[in-house]
């Protein structure tokens, strides 16, 4: 099986490309900004190039694990967070219905308003910010070009090792060392989710031929950031990557004081039930910072 993975340099998309190779694919990564050895560059941005790469490439499967991530960002320029969240990757799932390619396109739990979580696959998406909605226009005009065969992979609070270093993990290590209280949402809940679960999953999805909407979180539903990131800080000290102390290292505060320019739905968590019946699995624990420095 031949896999292209769009965004092959980010956090999401390193890791399968990583458990792709490790699977005995054939696979192929990209990158757009952040050049990174063994990848090759394509900006979707560029349409002409994306047929240019399928074209060589011939995959079997396209995932689309890219687009505007920084959700506050999107909040200031609807625009953009439209185009590079939905209209691209729609475009590229026309691509891949012209070749005759199926297509995965990773969204996210935020589709929904999080007044009811943890939420199910069949249950009904009301966005409450510009990111959410963007990603849900991907997920409906995606099945709606595909006819209902486009894989959709639905993650939350998504850590790991990774070269650009973004994640909640980094940013509590980087606190710890630097002697820094963290003000952490008291409010939000969901499942922090390993990457490598993420990639093996969705591997294993793409090899059964499977599509529709997939949960693939960690299996703590109902876990709170603060939670999170004692988990974090506990296993750090534990392993002495941070220097040790009895102190917190954070203030829990509700997310309205936050300020943060887009809403978040708060109770965001995943259920999953359908991806543990299908492939079942042992997600890793946010503790279990094993290998990192
Ligand atoms: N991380 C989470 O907690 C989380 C939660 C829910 C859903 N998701 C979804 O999961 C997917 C992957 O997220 P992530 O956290 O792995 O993202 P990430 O680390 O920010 O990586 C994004 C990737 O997309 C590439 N990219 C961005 N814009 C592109 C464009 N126009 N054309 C081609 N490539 C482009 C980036 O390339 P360069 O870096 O080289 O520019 C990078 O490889 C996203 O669709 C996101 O919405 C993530």
């Amino acid at each position: 099986m031949r896999v292209l993975v769009i965004g092959g340099s980010g956090l999401v998309g390193s890791h399968l490309v990583a458990e792709a190779a490790a699977r005995g694919l054939t696979v192929t990564g990209t990158y757009r900004k952040f050049p990174t050895p063994g990848l090759v560059p394509l900006d979707l941005a560029d349409a002409a190039a994306a047929r240019q790469l399928l074209r060589e490439v011939q995959p079997d499967w396209v995932v689309h694990a890219a687009g505007w991530t920084w959700v506050d960002g999107c909040e200031g320029d609807p625009a953009r967070a439209e185009r590079e969240n939905c209209e691209q990757p729609v475009q590229l799932a026309q691509l891949c219905q012209e070749l005759g390619c199926r297509f995965a396109y990773v969204s996210t739990t935020y589709v929904f308003d999080g007044q009811s979580g943890p939420y199910g696959e069949t249950d009904q998406p009301n966005p409450i910010n510009v990111y959410a909605r963007s990603k849900w226009h991907a997920e409906q005009q995606i099945q709606s070009v595909l006819g209902g065969r486009a894989l959709l992979p639905r993650v939350i609070c998504v850590w790991g090792r990774e070269a650009q270093g973004k994640n909640f993990v980094y940013q509590t290590l980087k606190s710890l060392r630097e002697g820094r209280i963290l003000r952490l949402p008291s409010d939000q809940i969901g499942n922090p989710t390993w990457a490598g679960d993420i990639a093996a999953w969705l591997v294993g999805l793409m090899e059964l031929g499977e599509s529709g909407v997939w949960n693939l979180a960690g299996d703590r539903e109902n876990g709170t950031r603060v939670e999170w990131f004692c988990a974090i800080r506990d296993a750090a000290r534990r392993l002495g990557l941070v220097p040790p102390g009895t102190e917190p290292g954070y203030q829990a505060v509700p997310t309205s004081e936050l300020k943060q320019p887009a809403l978040r739905p708060l109770h965001c968590g995943a259920r999953i039930q359908r991806i543990q019946e299908r492939l079942p699995r042992t997600p890793r624990s946010p503790a279990d910072l094993t290998g990192w420095s």
